[in-house]
């Protein structure tokens, strides 16, 4: 990073603050110094103008639509390569060699497999509780079956770590539908790649033989590329504000699975098919774009807006073409629901408000179709984005947690609350 200063006036005194450049993206000042400089906050509620960290993984641009990692644009990694290809990449900096690869395959598959003693634990669970409930719990509990491998200052063990949460996630992901629908978990099968096996461990019973899709499997390995990281998104910044206390890697993503599942981050997949359903046909979305537009309605258009994408999300694009390949091969020739998202698609692209606004389809809008057809129950959306987002979430925390300039996560407030007052016994009041 070049260091160079901005001068800001605050009362009447001249303030200099470095600045740094990125290698692409807009430069930041640096307002660490700011309190002891004027006493004074800067204040910046929902992060609109504020870097959080440092980062060599991501890169978006949201007016141009661009999204890199490590400095690979998503199409291409989406058309080439493979889920495992970008996992290896985001973890450690580069592509893999053929090497490398098969050894970082070889090693993700030989940890799919989770203590037995984990099956106890979901039979805690309510049978109709939602699998993300499950899953955020079943997460969290790693850390308490692999306890050589939380010392977040051991090199080796952050590694282990992060290959165990990769490699896991869609064993304890598939789990928590089988334990939904009441069938027998599958265990996973090495022979399998990552897409196939999870399709496998969801779709497969004991009593036939499961044979995998190969479409269904690279359009799921495709939506998994889609999903692996989005820079400092709500959940990322979550496992980095975790971390950032020392907690144990396990725990860390738990808090980010959590924070995955809210309705305006990647809850958005479910609720939006359910609006999709909703809306039913074509001729019923002039009602909802109505109301999309009511300030007196909280409804709010799911799949639609983005907080960094001012353009078409790149991944929208892919999403939508693996979309269709999804349906052509599975003989979905007329989806009412696809209808009605093409046609919410074409009517919001050409309305006024939504233009004005910047708001266009997210990733969200076409996952859900593609899952639907492949047989998810909408419940399971958010959590295939959680298996997919792991890989994310864990090269951030490894990045953070290696940074020699880090520190604990801690904000500051504006307080707008009661100044000191005395105490009034209870009788008093
Ligand atoms: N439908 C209708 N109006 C909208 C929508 C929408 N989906 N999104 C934003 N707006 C309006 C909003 O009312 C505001 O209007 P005004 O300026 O008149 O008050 C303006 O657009 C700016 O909205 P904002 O709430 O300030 O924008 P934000 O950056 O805080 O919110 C968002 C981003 C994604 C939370 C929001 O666009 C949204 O709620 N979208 C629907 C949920 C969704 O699809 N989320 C998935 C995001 S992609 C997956 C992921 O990365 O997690």
């Amino acid at each position: 990073m070049s260091a160079k200063n901005a001068t800001i006036t605050v009362g009447n005194k001249n303030v200099d603050l470095p600045m740094y450049d990125g290698t692409v993206g807009p430069t930041v000042i640096d307002i660490g110094k700011l309190l002891a400089q004027t006493g004074m906050f800067t204040f910046d509620p929902g992060f609109l103008s504020t870097a959080s960290c440092e980062s060599k993984i991501t890169y978006i641009d949201g007016d141009e639509g661009i999204l890199l990692h490590r400095g690979y644009p998503i199409e291409q990694l989406a058309e080439h390569g493979d889920y495992l290809e970008t996992c290896y990449l985001l973890l450690y900096g580069e592509l893999p060699t053929k090497t490398q690869k098969a050894d970082f395959d070889y090693r993700i598959t030989r940890h799919t497999m989770i203590h037995e003693q984990m099956a106890q634990f979901y039979r805690g669970f309510r049978r109709d509780a939602h699998p993300m409930a499950v899953v955020v719990g079943c997460v969290g509990a790693l850390s308490a079956f692999y306890h050589d491998s939380t010392d977040i200052n051991d090199p080796h063990q952050r590694m282990v770590a992060s290959m165990r949460l990769i490699a896991k996630m869609p064993t304890i992901a598939a789990m928590a539908y089988k334990y939904n629908i009441g069938q027998p978990f599958v265990y996973p099968k090495n022979d399998l790649d990552y897409a196939a096996n999870f399709l496998r461990m969801c779709f497969a019973v004991p009593c036939e033989e499961y044979k995998v899709n190969p479409v269904l499997a690279r359009a799921l390995d495709r939506i998994f590329i889609l999903h692996a990281d989005h820079e400092q998104n709500a959940s990322t910044s979550t496992v980095r504000l975790a971390g950032s206390t020392g907690a144990n890697p396990f725990a860390c993503i738990a808090a980010g699975v959590a924070a995955l599942w809210g309705p305006a981050h990647g809850g958005a997949n479910e609720i939006c098919l359910r609006m999709l359903m909703e809306i039913g046909t074509p001729d019923r979305i002039p009602h909802f774009i109505a109301r999309a537009k009511d300030k007196n309605d909280p409804f709010r258009l799911m799949g639609f807006g983005h907080r960094v994408y001012k353009n078409f999300d790149p991944r929208a694009k892919i999403m939508q073409k693996t979309c269709h390949e999804v349906l052509a091969e599975l003989g979905i020739k007329d989806d009412p629901l696809l209808d009605v998202a093409m046609e919410l698609e074409r009517i919001a692209l050409h309305d006024e408000y939504f233009i004005e606004r910047k708001l266009y389809p997210n990733v969200d809008f076409y996952s859900g179709i593609t899952l639907k057809a492949m047989g998810f129950p909408t419940t399971m959306f958010t959590v295939l984005f959680a298996a997919a987002r792991t890989v994310g979430w864990i090269a951030q925390w490894k990045e953070m947690i290696e940074d020699p300039n880090q520190k604990i996560g801690r904000p500051r407030q504006l307080y707008t609350g009661q100044t000191s007052r005395d105490y009034a016994p209870i009788g008093k009041r």
